[in-house]
Formats: structure tokens, C-alpha cells, sequence
């Protein structure tokens, strides 16, 4: 059962972030670490830690799970990324059982040796084609794509031009491949174009890669891609654009942004995911050459050095991307895009402000961290999962909630989830006002 909460909320529980634990001082490096479990347990003593929450079930549209302190939550269901419903199609899981039978359960190798199997040989054909491009290699996650395919081509006398809101992944792989980084303000060509000059005007003779994304996974917005490919163009820079939340749920035909602004097969290198709509770990790099490709995976160390994907992930992508291209694909496409408009629409008249433009992720602005934290804790007992978002996802002083619509929702999920989020907000603001005395940012409405 959930924990009822008396109306004194220690304020250092409010307050804070894990900013404040980022760079812990002292010689013992564990340690030097409990600062951060200290403030972290104040805040799960008193229902602020929504975090590493478990499923007691399939993470579908309604759903029951567990806090990390064992708490039970169940309710309408908008904090799983499942954005066409594949982990519940029943051919998906069909495609699983068979080749779990046929194949195992393990790949049993890196990719860099006995580890690909008939499917993943299979599947890096299929993401090629999808693409409109040469190759496709396969990475064990989309996180260890975005860092293989930085670390495996860029040196250290390489430079990086990158969007400042470009994924972690992202940032780690430049920071491991070079000291040479440059971050531009979200989605600003000109500034990017001021940033290749410079280093042109500089090194003639280094690469460069600029990094973006097609959708931006917090903030729901999109970059002009041929802008910014015809910018590498010019400058001699390779452009690198990972397609984690868009590829095979948004456009006519599931290309995404790429394929909405008539880039497809024109971007130098584009990495993903499956983890958002293909249902199953794993990413990919899709690349111009079989040069490239044959580069990444013996020089890309999460590729090189990691496990494969296991032959029933690798089926499944397939299937999935087999379903995505079918007419079934279109419908699911289709569903999902009128539950996206309908809930942005139905929490702007709620008076509630949204980020960016329809797209599965749809980003409610809290604002005040403390604000967020207290309407996080009335979501369960409203009957609403939905994922409380807080530094380092994005940057202090801009918490939301980020929902993550899914094909499968049903009209009625869409009227609670909105239901249930308002009560949420109207007793959190309350317990806010009452205990900081500070009033919360007025909750604008866009159109
Ligand atoms: C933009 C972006 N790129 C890459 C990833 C990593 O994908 P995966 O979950 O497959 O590791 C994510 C996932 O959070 C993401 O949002």
C-alpha cells in the first residue's frame, strides 16, 4: 500500500539535485558517494523519489508497478516507451517463442565474431533499405550506438560541433573521443555555421563531425536536417543524426523526420534505437559505405568488444519493422498521432503548458523542481504513472512531466491521464504554496 503523507515535506527534500552529487570530494571514492544516497532517501521517506520503478506486468497502457521502496502503483499508464505497442502485438511475442525455440536465448558473442545470427545479419539489410542507405550495422543498445559510432570515427585532433541538448550518449561518446567540442544552442543553424567557420578557419586538415537529433527527446522539436547536412556539405563535416524517438512512428510511411523533409538517404550517418518503438533493445548506425561499416565494427568498441544482440531481439526488430511498413504499420501510426493531438489538446484546455510539436513525447511543464516532486507524489494515488523528468534529463529549474503516448491507448486513458494529472497538480501546488510560502509559476496554456 501507498505511504499517506502528512503536509510537512522536509524542505531539503524539495530543494536540490543530483547536480548538487556530481563531482563528490575526497580520496575514498565509495565513501564520498553517501551524500548523495542521504538526500536521495529523504526524499523516498517521503514519497519524492519517483524513480527505478518496476512492472509487475507488461508495461501497456494500464498497468500496475511498484516504487522503489515496494510501494504499489497502479493506474493509466504514460511512462513506458512503447510508442506503437510492439511489446504487447501478438505477433511480436509469437516471433519471440519460435525463435527462442529455434535459436536460445543468447547470441553468445560479439558481432565481431560468432555473435550475429541469421535474424541480425537479416535485420542490419532491412534497417539499410528502410533508410535509403548502403549499410546498417548493429550496436547492443541505442546508447552504446550514439557513443560507438562518435568514439569508433572521431580522434582526438577531430572536432564536434553539437546541439546542447543532444542526448547523453551523445555527450559522453564526444567527450571520450576528443577535448575538441563545441555546443551550439538547441536547433540554432547560424550558430552551428559560426562554429564550423571558426574551425575551418583554423584546421584544414582534422574532421568534423556535427551531432543532432531528428527529435529531440525532451523537448519534442526538430532541427532543419537538410540545413544542417547541407552546412556539413560545405564545411567538410560529416553530419551524425540520431532518430531514437521518430524512426517508424511518425510520417506516412514511419521514416520520421528524416523522411519528412525528403532527406532520406541523404544524411552522411544516422544512429537509433529500438527501445522506443521497435519493442526490444538494441540501436543501430546506418552509414553510406560498407568502408564505414567494416571501421565501426572493429573500431567502435561497443561494438566490437560487447555482446550482440540475442537472436530473439534481433527477430523481433525484424518483425517489427516488417509491421511498421504494412498496413497494420500505417493504422498503429495513425492511432498513435490522434492520441498525441488529442492529449496535448486536452492538457492545454486543462490549463497546462506543453513543449514542442505532436509527437509521442508529449513534455507538461512543471517548472520548480519542488512543484514537480509534489504533484509526482499525488500521481499515484490519482491513478496516473507518468514519468517525473529533473536535472541532469534537462536542466534545473525546467521539470515536466514527460508522457509517452502510446498507439494502444484508448480515448477514455487519454481523459484520465489528463483528469488524474490535474488533481495531481492542484494538490501538489497547494502542499507547495502552503509549505514554501513561494507561489508557483502560473501555468500557461499555448495554443
Ligand atoms: C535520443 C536518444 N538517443 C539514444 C537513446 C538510447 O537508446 P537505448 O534506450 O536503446 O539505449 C535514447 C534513450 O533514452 C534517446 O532518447
Amino acid at each position: 500500500m501507498l505511504k499517506a503523507f502528512n503536509n510537512y515535506t522536509p524542505p531539503a527534500a524539495l530543494t536540490g539535485s543530483m547536480r548538487d552529487f556530481r563531482y563528490p570530494k575526497g580520496r575514498d571514492l565509495e565513501a564520498r558517494v553517501a551524500g548523495f544516497f542521504k538526500w536521495q532517501n529523504l526524499r523516498r521517506q517521503n514519497g519524492l523519489w519517483p524513480f527505478s520503478r518496476s512492472t509487475e506486468e507488461s508495461p501497456s497502457t494500464v498497468c500496475a508497478a511498484r516504487d522503489d521502496a515496494g510501494g504499489k502503483i497502479d493506474g493509466v499508464n504514460f511512462a513506458s516507451q512503447d510508442y506503437l505497442s510492439m511489446s504487447v502485438n501478438p505477433v511480436i511475442k509469437k516471433v519471440a517463442q519460435e525463435v527462442i525455440e529455434e535459436f536460445g536465448v543468447h547470441s553468445a558473442g560479439s558481432a565481431a565474431l560468432l555473435g550475429n545470427t541469421h535474424h541480425s545479419v537479416l535485420l542490419e539489410r532491412k534497417i539499410a533499405d528502410f533508410l535509403g542507405m548502403p549499410e546498417a550495422i548493429l550496436f547492443p543498445t541505442g546508447w552504446a550506438a550514439g557513443y560507438g559510432v562518435i568514439k569508433g570515427l572521431v580522434r582526438s585532433t577531430d572536432h564536434i560541433v553539437m546541439d546542447s541538448l543532444a542526448h547523453t550518449c551523445l555527450q559522453e561518446g564526444a567527450s571520450a573521443a576528443t577535448r575538441n567540442i563545441y555546443l551550439f544552442r538547441h536547433n540554432m543553424v547560424g550558430e552551428c555555421r559560426k562554429w564550423l567557420e571558426k574551425i575551418r578557419a583554423k584546421d584544414q586538415e582534422n574532421g568534423i563531425m556535427v551531432v543532432i537529433e531528428s527529435l529531440y527527446s525532451m523537448d519534442s522539436d526538430t532541427p532543419d536536417i537538410a540545413a544542417m547536412q547541407a552546412l556539413c556539405d560545405e564545411f567538410d563535416a560529416t553530419l551524425m543524426v540520431d532518430v531514437a524517438h521518430d524512426l517508424g512512428n511518425l510520417g506516412d510511411d514511419g521514416r520520421g523526420h528524416i523522411g519528412m523533409q525528403g532527406m532520406l538517404g541523404k544524411v552522411d550517418l544516422v544512429m537509433g534505437s529500438f527501445s522506443k518503438t521497435f519493442g526490444s533493445n538494441g540501436g543501430f548506425v546506418g552509414c553510406r559505405s560498407r568502408e564505414v561499416k567494416e571501421y565501426l565494427r572493429f573500431y567502435s568498441p561497443p561494438c566490437t568488444f560487447s555482446n550482440a544482440l540475442s537472436p530473439m531481439q534481433a527477430a523481433t526488430v525484424l518483425k517489427a519493422f516488417e509491421i511498421i511498413e504494412s498496413v497494420e504499420g500505417a493504422e498503429l501510426r495513425n492511432k498513435l498521432m490522434t492520441n498525441v493531438l488529442s492529449l496535448r489538446r486536452q492538457l492545454v484546455e486543462a490549463g497546462f503548458e506543453v513543449y514542442g510539436d505532436p509527437s509521442a513525447i508529449v513534455c507538461v511543464k512543471m517548472g520548480s523542481e519542488g512543484l514537480a516532486r509534489l504533484v509526482s507524489r499525488r500521481l499515484p494515488e490519482t491513478g496516473l504513472i507518468a514519468n517525473l523528468v529533473e536535472f541532469p534529463a534537462v536542466p534545473k529549474g525546467q521539470a515536466r512531466f514527460r508522457m509517452q503516448v502510446m498507439a494502444n491507448h484508448t480515448p477514455q486513458n487519454i481523459r484520465d491521464a489528463v483528469k488524474r494529472l490535474k488533481a495531481a497538480y492542484e494538490m501538489g501546488l497547494a502542499e507547495f504554496e502552503a509549505q514554501t510560502g513561494a507561489e508557483a509559476e502560473p501555468l500557461r496554456a499555448t495554443a
